[in-house]
């Protein structure tokens, strides 16, 4: 079978992972072109990531690149206030689509995406890179199966600490039009998991959001709970305040037979998975991984963004969905504009919205509110 062709469309700081990734998988997937509006970015990029600049044309107009290419995959990974209209035109070319988390900065938006990728037949797969780490479809199955028992709520904390160098770095990093805070950013993808491991539809949100220390437009701090369709309860941290140096996202999801805990600290992978006597059945995850998905699987925990690759080159190829296919993609921006939403009209808020809500409508919220 030829090698899919790719092109990344933004050379900043995620695109080394993707490039990372394809080069992984050059024996189905070889990347045809990179894009950015900067003249260095893609240089940059080819140098650090090792590769010939003879191999992939370089373009600054995405538009250009798509038409003269005519890519299997467009990675999307420009700021996120350009998702929408790249992902668009993409989507009317014919393209199939990697697009980073969060879909667009709109729950309108998003569902225009969707609905988009069902009408042309295209596929999406999303950049919620946590749901690509080893044991977490298995749990999933496991949770949606009853081997745990009724779900009763579910917990995520994201400790993303970014210093101000991070916000400086970029002029779209920490606004409202452009990126969002530490919920939109940071969290999106954790709220994603969260919801797909529990099995369950968030049908009302109840959100406050601080700015702590960090000198941005949007939060740097947001709590919310989730109500879901089936009565359980989802209770979520998210914030860029604390220390650059100390990144982690843990998920427990509880349940009346036991409990599935599981996320990164400082890098290292955590798990803590027991039953309804308090036995823990680490190991025997860690066995049926490698039994069903192969060892190697396990090397996903380091650059997910293989196991997005990989597994949208099978979907592609096998014409099913991805596992963070459009669907969440949308389902996860309108969770976290209801968050938003209910913040700034402190409320709580029926889930899924019925009208479009926007990042942006958050403008001035906290000289508004404080
Ligand atoms: N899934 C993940 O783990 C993950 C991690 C980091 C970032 N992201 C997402 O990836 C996206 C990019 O984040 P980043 O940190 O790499 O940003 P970045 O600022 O480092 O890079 C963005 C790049 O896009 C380029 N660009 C801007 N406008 C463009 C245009 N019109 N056409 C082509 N290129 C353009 C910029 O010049 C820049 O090189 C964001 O949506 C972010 O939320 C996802």
């Amino acid at each position: 079978m030829d090698k899919r062709k790719v092109i990344i469309i933004g050379c900043g700081r995620v695109a080394a992972k993707h490039i990372k990734a394809i080069k992984k998988l050059d024996s189905r997937l070889t990347l045809s072109a990179l894009v950015d509006v900067s003249d260095t970015a893609p240089k940059k990029l080819l140098e650090s990531s090792k590769m010939s600049a003879d191999q992939v044309k370089i373009f600054s107009d995405y538009k250009e690149a798509i038409d003269t290419i005519k890519p299997d995959i467009v990675a999307v990974t420009v700021p996120s206030g350009l998702h929408c209209q790249i992902a668009e035109y993409a989507l009317n070319s014919g393209c199939n689509l990697l697009l980073e988390k969060p879909m667009t900065m709109s729950s309108g938006e998003s569902r225009k995406i969707y609905e988009l990728s069902k009408a042309t037949g295209k596929k999406i797969a999303m950049g919620h890179i946590y749901r690509y780490f080893p044991l977490v479809d298995l749990l999933r199955k496991d949770i949606a199966a009853g081997r745990f028992g009724k779900v009763t709520h579910g917990t995520i904390y994201v400790r993303w600490g970014h210093g101000m160098d991070y916000y400086d770095s970029a002029a779209w990093r920490g606004t409202w039009r452009s990126d969002g805070g530490a919920m939109m950013n940071q969290t999106i993808h954790a709220i994603d998991l969260l919801v797909w491991l529990m099995g369950s539809k968030p049908v009302e949100a109840k959100a406050m959001l601080a700015q702590r220390v960090r000198k941005i437009e949007a939060e740097d701090l947001g709590m919310a709970i989730l109500r879901m369709d089936d009565g359980s309860l989802a209770s979520i941290e998210g914030t860029t305040a604390t220390s650059d140096k100390d990144h982690c996202a843990m998920f427990t999801v509880l349940c009346e037979n036991g409990t599935v805990s599981l996320g990164l600290k400082r890098g290292i992978p955590k798990l803590d998975i027991r039953d309804g006597n308090n036995k823990k059945l680490n190991m025997h995850y860690v066995m049926k991984q490698i039994s069903t998905k192969g060892f190697s699987s396990l090397l996903n925990a380091l650059n997910p963004h293989t196991g997005i690759y990989a597994d949208f080159a099978d979907a592609i190829d096998n014409d099913r969905q991805p596992l963070a296919d459009a669907l969440s993609g949308y389902s996860s921006v309108d969770t976290l504009m209801g968050i938003y939403k209910s913040a700034k009209e402190d409320r709580s808020i029926s889930l899924p919205l019925t009208e479009d809500f926007a990042s942006e409508d958050m403008n001035n919220y906290f000289e508004k509110s404080c």
